[in-house]
């Protein structure tokens, strides 16, 4: 870059001079999480995307969650800084398969996991997130039969704590999936006093062993007040900077994925970085569009789900 740019005061400058404001999910590297207006988790990120009086909405997260914000907010710029920060939940859930999918039950009623493309939302009668799945999946008439996608273990514990049969989508995260049971055992019988803390999209195999299930948001509330001081955390390793924040004299064990890491990152939330979100602040590249008649019918979708979250 030449000579040495001070990015924290840069983008703090460029949110001023274009009235923006940085939303950050918690898996986003500790740096990109500090320059942040708001981190949360994908509820909350919506909610804050829907009520934000900003012109500019920078997005560092993945791209289903930029496409959110889009959807919410048709006449401002959203700026995500890299275009490539997919989802693996989202691209094992192809628009053309769901509607065949969808096809095949024609009276169900259709709920999209948000970590989904605007498309398949487009095609869904309500979005969920991991934090309001089980209320979502309540508000449906006890007479409806339930399609759930695309993440098969999020819809399994959803099955289990509302009591409902739904038919699932059968997909999954590579983040969530690679968790290994076997490693998080070791673990428990190395700290026979930490609790075990996970997101549900990982596999029953592993939530079995969980002293806690919940969002990003409701992992990292529950550490902070559990009066327990240590801790085994079972989803994406970005969240423990904030636990860290939020209870720097507890301590935070990342569980092991099977493939020899210490610890699992998503690859996807990882391509931005400090210095792709000042680039992109500067240039308003790259900016997340969307066809005009996607936004509006996604739109629907997520406007109950955020009603049904009040
Ligand atoms: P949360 O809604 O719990 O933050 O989850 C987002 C996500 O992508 C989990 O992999
Ligand atoms: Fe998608 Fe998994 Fe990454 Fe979350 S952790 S953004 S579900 S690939």
């Amino acid at each position: 870059m030449g000579v040495a740019v001070d990015l924290e005061r840069e983008i703090a400058e460029l949110k001023r001079s274009m009235n923006a404001v940085i939303l950050a999910h918690y898996y986003q590297e500790s740096e990109v999480q500090d320059v942040a207006d708001f981190v949360g988790d994908s509820l909350a990120l919506a909610q804050a995307a829907a009520t934000t009086r900003a012109d500019v909405i920078v997005f560092c997260g993945v791209h289903f969650m930029a496409e959110t914000a889009k959807i919410l907010n048709p006449g401002k710029q959203v700026l995500l800084p890299d275009l490539k920060a997919g989802c693996s939940l989202s691209d094992r859930c192809p628009p053309a398969a769901f509607q065949a999918f969808k096809a095949q039950h024609p009276d169900a009623f259709v709920v999209s996991y948000v970590n989904s493309s605007a498309a398949v939302k487009a095609m869904s009668d309500v979005i969920c997130t991991s934090s309001n799945a089980v209320k979502i999946v309540n508000r449906i008439p006890k007479d409806r039969r339930i399609l759930f996608a695309p993440d098969q273990h999020l819809g399994r514990h959803v099955m289990k704590e509302t009591g409902r049969d739904m038919v699932l989508w059968p997909g999954s995260c590579i983040v969530h999936e690679i968790f290994s049971e076997k490693k998080l055992v070791q673990l428990k019988v190395e700290h026979p006093d930490a609790r075990v803390v996970a997101h549900p999209e990982c596999e029953q195999a592993v939530l079995r062993h969980a002293d806690f299930i919940g969002s990003t948001k409701a992992i990292l509330d529950h550490v902070v007040t559990s009066p327990a001081e240590k801790f085994i955390v079972v989803t994406e390793a970005g969240i423990l900077h904030q636990m860290k924040k939020g209870a720097p004299h507890k301590t935070f064990i990342p569980a092991p994925p099977d493939n020899g890491c210490a610890c699992n990152e998503c690859p996807y939330m990882r391509l931005n970085t400090l210095e792709k979100l000042y680039r992109c602040m500067k240039d308003r590249t790259p900016e997340l569009v969307l066809p005009l008649d996607l936004q509006g019918a996604a739109l629907a979708p997520l406007t109950r789900m955020l009603e049904w979250s009040r």
